[in-house]
């Protein structure tokens, strides 16, 4: 028996993989919800003779696929998707997303961006007025990543944004690195008033390679509910 949590996210996936159709490349999300749906799409491989090829996220991610019985290959082999199901950690009224609580938001951005079109899953708690609750991830080059994270934080003084602290992402008692080599910084914003100026300005700090925020990039969200029931929003 899931729990009601697990069961939304169960359900948002289900409905998500009904957009798959026979030889699609498809972007393979990371995160607790984009693993059901490379399940469910294990199952329908298996079972239904589905054919298609992903092109996964992250390295946690290849492993599940392959292991389910996915046919993967590299974005460079794909150039093109069809379609990336992913899950997020706060979406909004506009279906901007921010992105990254699992660390992998360098690759997700990069696939999602390569794919004619980005389906997000995600329980019905990720939905926000305003984001921003959840602290927005920046991935930066490891060498001088304490200049830019001063850096980010002068430069969040003049951003429409509540709070302006950061904090390097942990592993225990290590910096935790991502699949490129990364460090993270999560900025603890409270409520970002601008996402697409944020957005742009935070990219242009050295040794910042990517942000969590995704503007204009979802078409999709399919929400699930605890009581199994779904919900598209475009
Ligand atoms: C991974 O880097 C993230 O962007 C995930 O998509 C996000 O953290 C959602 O994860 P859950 O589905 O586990 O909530």
């Amino acid at each position: 028996e899931l729990s009601p949590i697990d069961k939304a996210k169960f359900v948002a996936a289900k409905r998500a993989a009904e957009f798959v159709e026979d030889g699609m490349r498809v972007g393979l999300g990371t995160g607790s919800t984009a693993a059901w749906l490379v399940r469910c799409l294990g199952e329908m491989v298996r079972e239904d003779g589905l054919k298609i090829r992903g092109v996964p996220t992250s390295s946690r991610t290849a492993e599940l696929a392959r292991d389910v019985g996915i046919d993967v290959i590299s974005l460079d082999e794909a150039r093109w998707l069809d379609l990336t199901i992913d899950g997020a950690d706060e979406f909004d009224a506009d279906l901007s997303l921010i992105k990254g609580g699992g660390g992998a938001l360098l690759q997700e951005k990069i696939v999602a961006t390569a794919s004619d079109q980005m389906i997000v899953i995600a329980d019905a708690a990720k939905e926000v007025g305003h984001l921003g609750s959840f602290p927005l991830p920046v991935e930066v080059i490891p060498f001088g990543w304490q200049t830019s994270q001063a850096l980010i934080e002068e430069t969040l003084v003049s951003m429409d944004v509540m709070g302006r602290k950061t904090t390097l992402r942990m592993n225990g008692d290590r910096a935790f690195v991502t699949d490129e080599g990364n460090f993270i910084l999560d900025l603890h914003l409270g409520r970002i008033g601008n996402a697409r100026q944020l957005a742009m300005v935070v990219n242009q700090i050295p040794g910042v390679v990517e942000n969590g925020l995704f503007i204009d990039i979802c078409d999709q969200v399919v929400i699930g509910y605890g009581d199994g029931r779904v919900e598209v929003r475009d």
